[in-house]
């Protein structure tokens, strides 16, 4: 177990959000894994000091699409450059009315409905089952809250990512389905990011950004790339402001995390080790 940690803090920007600005040191790096190519080269720096580890998820100028993208590799390159935490800044649709485009929510459960991606580092040979009944980190959730009230931002704390395979959007009978389960938002990266994350013992944690209102609002038109283009930039602006704000909070950790994030493994191989 960790006792004396230095955080370094791992950042997955989503669609719009490229690159990190206000970075000291800043290097771009390409790191090899094991599991192939992460989406692009990896941005190393500093903000106020803390060291930060920046991932453009889809690639810079977005040529990759979310059922495409080797997530392994990105986690598993973000924990090789020693990174403890990771931040995934994220666009999606809104399933409700009072989460309306511009607003974040800092999501706290998933639905995970993605089907044709790899979702595991283990498998035959080494079998784990983490749990992730709670798939959030609450301290990351706690400092990005505190941050987005700090700056005043339209901020909404919990709420369930519904993660469908895309790269449609739904059908309004699906987006209406996924309203009847109480579902917040919904995009097509969060997982099985969530989940590997969890495996890597890496903090995880969503601030998901609401560009539309998918195709179940009756007073507005279903969901286009043109709509979603033009709420995002506002949104990355917000969304680099927060980083600003968060980074410096969560580069005073020293300890271990109190909800065990780092220590996910400890009660979930099932494999007998070889004698
Ligand atoms: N990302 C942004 N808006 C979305 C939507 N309505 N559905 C899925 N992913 C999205």
């Amino acid at each position: 177990m960790p006792d004396l940690i230095e955080p370094v803090i791992g950042l997955i920007g989503g669609s719009g959000l490229y690159d990190i600005d206000g970075l000291e040191e800043r290097a771009w790096r390409r790191v090899e894994t094991p599991w192939g190519e992460p989406s692009d080269l990896l941005l190393f720096g500093r903000l106020a000091g803390v060291r930060c580890v920046f991932l453009p998820r889809h690639g810079r100028g977005h040529p990759t699409p979310p059922s495409a993208l080797n997530y392994r590799a990105n986690i598993d390159a973000m924990k090789r450059s020693g990174v403890t935490e990771i931040l995934s800044l994220s666009a999606v649709g809104s399933l409700r009315e009072d989460l309306p485009p511009g607003h974040f929510v800092i999501v706290d459960q998933f639905i995970d409905r993605t089907f044709a991606r790899e979702k595991s580092f283990f498998g035959t040979g080494c079998v784990a089952h983490v749990s992730v009944a709670h798939p959030v980190c609450p301290r990351l959730g706690d400092a990005l809250e505190a941050s987005a009230r700090e700056l005043a931002l339209p901020v909404t704390r919990g709420g369930t990512y519904l993660v469908m395979e895309g790269p449609q959007f739904s059908t309004k009978a699906e987006s209406e389905l996924y309203r009847q389960w109480g579902c917040s938002v919904i995009g097509m990266t969060n997982m099985p990011e969530a989940k590997l994350a969890r495996e890597a013992e890496l903090c995880y944690a969503t601030v998901a950004m609401v560009t539309d209102f998918d195709c179940w609002h009756p007073d507005h038109d279903h969901v286009t790339v043109d709509q979603v283009v033009k709420v995002l930039f506002g949104n990355a602006d917000k969304a680099r402001a927060l980083v600003k704000a968060v980074v410096p909070k969560l580069g005073q950790r020293r300890g271990p995390c109190p909800a065990g994030c780092d220590r996910a493994l400890d009660h979930a191989l099932i494999t007998a080790p070889e004698k």
